[in-house]
């Protein structure tokens, strides 16, 4: 059995468990004090006094920074704004502006967190308020289009999108609304800086080291190389940890500020603005269709918030653009500005909430129609992406609708609602349309082989907890034909080989072909030393003859001669042999639409009585390439769909209307799907050949899961109850 695709066991599972992993805010560094940032209770305005006087009244405070004393920043422009080199617009102490509530206005150091968290309580800060905008039916008043939606144009055309609608003997339209949702990692933002010298190191939690590297490099002028990213260990991140944040600069400069190394760790309350959320989308679904189901025209207009201060759009058009065969279309995305922090990437950002709309849509229409929904979505099937006009890499959603309808039973469906019933219970069967892009960028490693043999493989890429240490093992293990417990794998310090953010499901894509690459150029770098050395039994053989297996390389067709990988490097002098490489995606993209896909599969019980709505039952079919790990593949794509279940029926953030404070900024009054709530979960994967997405032939699968689950729950309900409930959650007063 190969050792790719095996269901091992997360190399790093030994750490974990045990406690010995350590995460962002748990390394020991000498001498640290502690940072407690302080936010502001207004949502719009201007700072007009700060008092300090009690809080450095605080036995052992060291430090209070604020926008009178904050270092300055090279790159401040005219507006007061900071701009880092990738764009983003962060709240770094330049000028006394509020934008939102829950700002970044004040970090104070102190010798311990409890002296911090005292004196950040005893500042006294005084505002001049404005009128802010935190209405979300009034500030759609005024959009404007944001300049590109991820890489494709914010609006697209196709066809004549009137006259397809006009031409279908079946309409909808209809407006769907997304609330914002948190990502709520369980390890919250957290950030140790230390100087030494003009040396910045930080451990911070993250989903791109090379990204902390130089966006704070960037934006405190100062060299890249004068900057080192660590971050061995991250307890999540869904999007939130994609970036830079204001925090982690915040803590560079309390660093320096407070003259001590600084540890910075954001309260669960502090990651409901400052860090990103998945922003209040409303979707218009136009959709037309002729009597045997064939889609004549769609249309999904998105309009979602932005901050003031920066332009961040959810892309929710984007699988409108690709999922179905239909002659006339158009998708628009439009930004409308409130007083709330920066939204941002959120688990399948724009699938996860495109898909709510698209596929609750075409349920809509299948009723319209009285077609089986299944049945609609296969007439119309496409092979290729009518959106790019290119073939899709490879498309296995015909199976994948298959076997989910297989698996789940779905022939023995009443279409009728109301239907179905088990006891007091209305049970409702609902499905959807699975999908995300498969993406891919540059990353690099390298490939190490000591005297002792045992192979150190490198990236400065991440684990979120998704697996990266155990796929990336079996990868190098599998190249180097040895066994997972002679190679390990290294990653989460900028100091290493670069990679890419370790979001849009694009690890693997990335960094594994890269891994696969270094252990290929390690193997020919041995196979060199031993062909030139004449006390080799393979010397003289051409390095095309020379195979490897189970540590040792070997002569093909005569394995007996050949020597270990280890007698290599001891007679080579015994120092450590390394190789390293890179893998770029080339231009496959241009040739090929690059998808997973999947179809989910979902039994509700609704109480009428009550208005609650259990989930027994989920099924979800994919067809996501080579799946690397059956066990952690398994385990991500499970994990998606418990995260679809919390968008379908638990999370949304709360703004007052008045302050723009979040009220539920906390684990017990902003909802997720803890174990009672979720009942069986059967993930199946389809067998997929990819000869063009990677060299792996693997598809992300960090994200496809959380798609399509919110409509199949909705439609679900409809079908459970007559009920369309078409904005998220579905909460019991919806539907009593
Ligand atoms: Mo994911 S939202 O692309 O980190």
């Amino acid at each position: 059995m190969s050792i790719i695709g095996a269901p091992i066991n997360r190399v790093d599972a030994w750490a974990k468990v045990s406690g010995s992993a350590r995460y962002s805010a748990e390394h020991p560094v000498d001498n640290l004090a502690h940072a407690v940032m302080v936010t502001s209770t207004v949502p719009n305005g201007r700072i007009t006094r700060i008092d300090a006087g009690e809080a450095e009244g605080v036995p052992g405070v060291l430090y209070i920074m604020t926008h009178e004393n904050a270092l300055r920043l090279p790159q401040e422009t005219k507006e007061g704004k900071v701009s880092p080199p990738i764009g983003r617009v962060l709240s770094l102490l330049q000028d006394d502006q509020v934008h939102y509530n829950n700002q970044p206005i004040a970090v104070v150091v102190a010798e311990t967190f409890e002296a911090a968290r005292e004196a950040a309580a005893r500042l006294r800060i005084e505002y001049e308020r404005t009128p802010a905008q935190l209405d979300f039916e009034a500030a759609k008043q005024h959009t404007h289009p944001p300049e590109k939606v991820l890489t494709q144009k914010p609006d697209t055309q196709r066809g004549d999108l009137q006259a397809g609608l006009l031409s279908g003997s079946a309409r909808i339209d209809v407006s769907y609304r997304t609330p914002v949702e948190n990502h709520n990692p369980i390890e919250p933002h957290a950030t140790i800086a230390a100087w030494d010298g003009d040396h910045l190191t930080l451990y911070d939690s993250t989903q791109y080291m090379k990204g902390v590297q130089r966006t704070v490099a960037g934006t405190l002028g100062i060299p890249e190389e004068k900057v080192t990213a660590l971050c061995p260990y991250v307890g999540g991140g869904f999007g939130c940890k994609g970036s830079v944040w204001s925090h982690v600069v915040l803590a560079a400069m309390a660093a320096k500020g407070a003259g001590r190394p600084v540890k910075l760790v954001l309260d669960r309350n502090q990651m409901f603005g400052p860090v990103g959320a998945r922003p209040v989308t409303d979707q218009r679904m136009r959709l037309a269709a002729m009597l045997d189901g064939r889609l004549t025209a769609t249309a999904h207009d998105t309009v979602a918030y932005t901050s003031m201060i920066e332009d961040w759009i959810e892309p929710c058009g984007l699988m409108t653009r690709m999922m179905y065969e239909v002659p006339n279309e158009e998708t628009t995305h439009r930004l409308a500005r409130m007083n709330l922090g920066t939204p941002t990437f959120m688990r399948a950002p724009g699938e996860a909430s495109g898909s709510f709309a698209l596929e609750s849509s075409m349920d809509e229409l299948a009723c319209e129609l009285g077609i089986d929904p299944l049945q609609l979505r296969l007439q119309n099937y496409t092979e290729r992406d009518p959106g790019k006009d290119l073939p899709f890499s490879s498309k296995s959603l015909r199976q994948c609708y298959e076997v989910g309808a297989e698996r789940f039973g779905w022939s023995r469906r009443n279409p009728q609602p109301r239907s179905m019933r088990a006891g007091n219970k209305l049970v409702g069967w609902g499905m959807a349309t699975c999908t995300y892009p498969t993406n891919r960028s540059k990353g690099a490693a390298s490939a190490t082989i000591d005297a002792d043999g045992m192979v150190v493989v490198r990236s400065s890429t991440q684990d979120l907890g998704t697996g990266t240490y155990t796929v990336m093992t079996q990868v190098a293990a599998e190249a180097l034909g040895l066994p997972v417990e002679r190679v390990r794998f290294e990653l989460g310090d900028s100091r290493l080989p670069e990679a890419p953010v370790s979001g849009g499901s694009t690890t693997v894509a990335s960094v594994a072909p890269a891994v696969k690459a270094a252990a290929h150029a390690l193997k020919l770098k041995l196979v060199g030393i031993a062909v030139a050395d004449e006390r080799s039994p393979l010397h003289g053989a051409l390095a095309d003859e020379v195979e490897i297996d189970g540590g040792r390389l070997f002569l093909r067709g005569d394995a007996s001669k050949g020597e270990s990988m280890t007698d290599i490097v001891v007679r080579h002098g015994g120092a450590a042999i390394e190789a390293r490489a890179e893998a770029d995606p080339g231009d496959a993209s241009k040739k090929y639409s690059m998808h997973a896909f999947g179809a989910v599969f979902v039994e509700v019980h609704v109480d009428e009585a009550l208005g609650t709505v259990r989930v027994p039952r989920v099924v979800g079919a994919y067809g996501v390439g080579k799946l690397m790990n059956a066990k952690t593949g398994h385990s991500q794509l499970m994990g998606g769909i418990v995260f679809g279940l919390g968008m379908a029926l638990f999370e949304e953030t709360v703004f007052d209307l008045r302050d723009g404070r979040a009220v539920n900024g906390n684990l017990a009054e902003y909802h997720v799907p803890v174990n009672a709530d979720i009942g069986s979960i059967e993930v199946e994967v389809v067998e997929e050949d990819d000869p063009h997405v990677n060299p792996l032939g693997a598809k992300g699968i960090g994200e496809i899961g959380i798609t399509g689950v919110a409509a199949a729950v909705a439609n679900a309900v409809y079908h459970a109850t007559g009920k369309r409930i078409r904005e998220l959650p579905i909460t019991l007063d919806k539907l009593l």
